[in-house]
């Protein structure tokens, strides 16, 4: 198949790579120059910023950004400027998937407009987990739905030759609204744990072995470690999309407006418990923080909560570093080696940091991170 996908992110590229993998044809279209620059010497396929190049495809895949805008509500911007480039090259009839994670309703209600009717449409939203090795592209299950049956047909046919589980569901609007609802899942889960987590400190129990307690059970429960919060872009942001659209339908949604707040204030909240843990003397305390990306070995710091707490803490006159390799360099400042400290913070537990400076240094540290198996004792 002769397959062309916009938007050559973290998405767009896992895509392209598998789809060439399978043995289509693959053209990758990005528009940021300095990006492009980058990917070109990376990949198995061709990328370009040259729209007319789609025109030789008959599959074409939307995998651009859906981000928040300033007051938090989705902004699906590069999926319909993504749309109209696709439309001033686009002559004849095409199968049109978006990938996107976006609101229910976005690729009848936002692309369709912009593409008009006669192409096959069909939604397939991305459930890649960065980092994850158990759970990668082709053998995560994949939900599909076109507006049509041929539009069905057709895109279940092209994600069949490189997924192991192709799942059809009755219509787009499922499709879309099924990622929404399992990044929600996540986000209450986490904004419940957190707020378990302030239950627990409050009744001088360990919130972390209470989780592992509560583990034994072999049904109905789920873990979920407790943590500074949410980041990246998926669940800091995904569920707004839900609850944006529960809105324009009339319906409050409650739960996750309340577990996006609970979130947001975890950073806080620790760097309080902090102060106290340094005896209400915090201001001039050397503290460093490992990691802060905002999820175990991948370097995004998108949305991450480590960042909010670094400020908060310097908000409290801590002298606060950072040592994160992945990372390297963010908000204009350096990665730095661990150092004997008054205070070390593990946020974010990337796999082989040799912590050993802090333990030959005999600093105190705390594991903030959501991985259970650090062998730092956990300070939630
Ligand atoms: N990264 C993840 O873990 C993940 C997982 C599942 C779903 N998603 C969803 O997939 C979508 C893409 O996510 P991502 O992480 O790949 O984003 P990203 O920001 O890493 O990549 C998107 C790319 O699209 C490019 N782009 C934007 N507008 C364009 C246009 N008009 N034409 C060509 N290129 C354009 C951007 O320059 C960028 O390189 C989002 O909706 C996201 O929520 C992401």
């Amino acid at each position: 198949m002769r397959v062309a996908i916009i938007g050559q992110g973290y998405v767009g590229k896992a895509l392209g790579s598998a789809a060439s993998r399978a043995g289509h044809q693959v053209i990758g279209i990005e528009n940021d120059l300095k990006k492009l620059a980058q990917l070109s010497s990376s990949l198995s396929y061709e990328v370009t910023d040259d729209y007319s190049k789609v025109s030789s495809s008959t599959i074409l895949v939307i995998a651009v950004p859906t981000p928040l805008d300033e007051k938090r509500e989705p902004d699906p911007s590069f999926i319909e400027s993504a749309s109209r480039s696709l439309k001033g090259v686009l002559d004849s009839p095409v199968l049109i998937i978006n990938e996107s994670t976006s609101f229910p309703g976005t690729l009848r209600n936002v692309i369709v407009p912009i593409l008009g009717n006669k192409h096959l449409y069909a939604s397939a939203p991305e459930r890649i987990d960065p980092a994850n090795e158990i759970w990668g592209i082709e053998n995560t299950p994949r939900l599909v739905a076109g507006l049509s049956d041929e539009a069905t047909t057709r895109a279940v046919e092209f994600y069949r030759s490189f997924c192991k589980e192709v799942i059809s569901v009755s219509s787009p609007e499922v499709a879309e609204a099924a990622k929404l609802f399992e990044n929600t899942f996540r986000q209450v889960n986490i904004a419940l744990v957190n707020e378990f987590a302030q239950i627990a400190d409050a009744l001088g129990i360990s919130a972390f072995e209470t989780i592992k307690a509560a583990s034994s059970k072999p049904y109905g429960f789920m873990p979920f470690m407790p943590s500074i919060g949410v980041g990246g872009h998926c669940i800091p942001v995904d569920p707004s999309y839900l609850s944006f659209a529960s809105g324009l339908a009339g319906v409050d949604a409650s739960f996750i407006d309340l577990a996006n707040k609970v979130n947001a204030l975890m950073p806080e909240y620790i760097a309080a418990r902090i102060e106290k843990l340094l005896g209400g003397k915090i201001a001039g305390k050397k503290i460093q923080i490992a990691g802060i990306s905002y999820k175990a070995d991948v370097s995004d710091t998108r949305e991450s909560p480590s960042l909010a707490l670094l400020e908060k803490l310097r908000d409290l006159g801590a002298d606060v570093t950072w040592h994160d390799e992945l990372v390297g360099a963010c908000n204009g400042e350096k990665s730095r080696k661990l150092e004997a400290v008054d205070l070390g913070i593990i946020a974010t537990a990337h796999s082989g940091v040799d912590y050993s400076p802090w333990k030959i240094s005999q600093s105190m540290v705390i594991d903030l991170s959501t991985n259970p198996n650090t062998g730092w004792k956990k300070f939630l």
